[in-house]
């Protein structure tokens, strides 16, 4: 026997009925979205490895580590190989959009969404995959749009922070932070590499390389013992220029005024290479050690360094998976209601005689359409079933049984019964549509 096949390490299958809760939520980012006047971007899932190297940066583990990327054949000799790479966001993806479709030249802010699967090669664990879905959204255009000002970036926020609340989930904590502009991050960066001669080698080995090859990765370092001394080390802030700095000043002050909670974290740099200025995640404690809900920031650099006009922007994205694995482990507190359809239809004829069974089915079927067309939810049962599997099949899908015998079948008289009162009601056909439509009399 040959072995069986099974999904790869780090994907997964997702099936009803969770799959509605990933509805749930996309419906209501798109509802959400649609008001603050974003429109979708749909961009491929693969592009040209460069992209990613210039946009999200050589040196993030992203690009050094995580990215699955092949070498694509030439299929004719006009062609040439190409190194392509499945996306592992997206933010480099609309911008390439953005410039590849000039955008910028309509002069208008371009205010752009996105839901769809990104992949890394990441160790899997609970709320990492290696495919995993993003809610995103970009905001981007020329400066004369007003790209850079820091109402967009309290406006994101203020939406983010609306849309977790539409979706239910409470107890989230936005942390937020600015890396300032490219010089000041380097200016930091030297600040950081002098005050950690002294003290790398008291820390881990990790801390130890990045001290010397890339000191603003030691502010990301989860060892225990490491902390009180990345704690004590100089923080961003101090290294940030009079312009970041008011910019910063101005954002956290459209913040109070929208009654957006926040949490300054210096420590806040974010693992790629394209952020400027405002930097920001929303946690959530039930999502254990990855316990980043979305993560976003400002971009004013990034259409430059993969060719294009200046064209500053902001942006996040939200894993979906964390989501539902949130909104999960809330509803475990408070079960929701279990989504029941309308009505079950359950035709019902003599087993032994298969011409009547024949009959009634398609009678089954043809009431079915009926009340589907009329916009109600319908599950269709078997005339071969009994009476007692059908009723039982019934209490599990439906909030009613429609019975369809050979009697109702020449009488045009149905008999429905109401699971949650336990009445049994005579309804004529033609008045079936509305009555199963009617609320639940208990
Ligand atoms: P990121 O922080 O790399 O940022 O990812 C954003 C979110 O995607 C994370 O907070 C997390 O919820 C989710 N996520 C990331 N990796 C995984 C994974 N392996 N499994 C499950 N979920 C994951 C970005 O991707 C930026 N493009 C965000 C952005 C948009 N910045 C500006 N605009």
């Amino acid at each position: 026997m040959s072995s069986t096949l099974k999904a790869v390490r780090g994907t997964r299958d997702l099936l009803p009925p969770e799959t509605a809760l990933w509805n749930r939520i996309e419906a209501t980012a798109r509802s959400v979205f649609a008001r603050y006047n974003l429109g979708e971007i749909r961009t491929p899932v693969f592009e040209d490895t460069a992209l990613f190297a210039r946009g999200v940066g050589q040196e993030t583990d992203i690009v050094s580590k995580e990215m699955y990327t092949w070498e694509d054949r030439a299929r004719a000799q006009s062609e040439k190989p190409q190194s392509l790479t499945l996306r592992p966001e997206n933010t480099a993806g609309v911008v390439r959009a953005y410039i590849e479709h000039k955008l910028g030249e309509t002069g208008q802010l371009q205010k752009l969404y996105y839901i769809g699967p990104q992949f890394r090669r990441e160790r899997p664990q609970k709320g990492r995959y290696r495919q995993f879905s993003q809610i995103g959204a970009e905001v981007i255009g020329p400066p004369t749009a007003g790209s850079e000002s820091p109402l967009r970036d309290a406006e994101v926020l203020e939406m983010l922070a609306t849309l977790l609340d539409e979706l239910g989930i409470t107890g989230w904590t936005l942390e937020i932070n600015s890396v300032g502009s490219a010089a000041d991050r380097a200016r930091y960066n030297d600040v950081l590499r002098e005050a950690l001669v002294p003290i790398a080698p008291k820390m881990c080995i990790d801390c130890q390389r990045r001290a010397v090859t890339n000191p603003l990765r030691v502010l990301d370092c989860k060892v225990p013992e490491d902390q009180p001394l990345i704690d004590a080390l100089p923080k961003i802030v101090d290294s940030l220029d009079d312009a970041s700095k008011a910019h910063f000043a101005s954002v956290l002050a459209a913040l109070d005024a929208a009654s957006v909670p926040y949490t300054r974290n210096h420590r806040l740099v974010r693992g790629l290479d394209y952020y400027t200025r405002t930097t920001f995640e929303f946690t959530h404690g039930g999502l254990g050690a990855q316990n980043a809900l979305l993560g976003g920031g400002r971009y004013d650099g990034l259409s430059e360094a993969i060719g294009g006009p200046k064209a500053p922007g902001i942006g996040f994205a939200m894993g979906e998976d964390r989501l539902v694995l949130t909104i999960q482990a809330q509803e475990k507190l408070a079960p929701p209601q279990v989504a029941q359809v309308d009505a079950y239809i359950a035709p019902l004829g003599d087993t032994k005689d298969e011409a009547a069974l024949t009959r009634i089915n398609a009678a089954a079927l043809a009431l079915a359409r009926e009340l589907r067309r009329a916009g109600l939810s319908i599950e269709l049962g078997d005339g071969s079933f009994r009476l007692k599997k059908s009723f039982e099949n019934a209490d599990k899908v439906a909030r009613r049984i429609v019975i369809l015998g050979e009697d109702e079948l020449q009488s045009g008289i149905l008999t429905v019964k109401d699971f949650a009162s336990g009445t049994q009601t005579k309804v004529p056909r033609a008045e079936l549509a509305a009555h199963l439509a009617q609320p639940l009399s208990a």
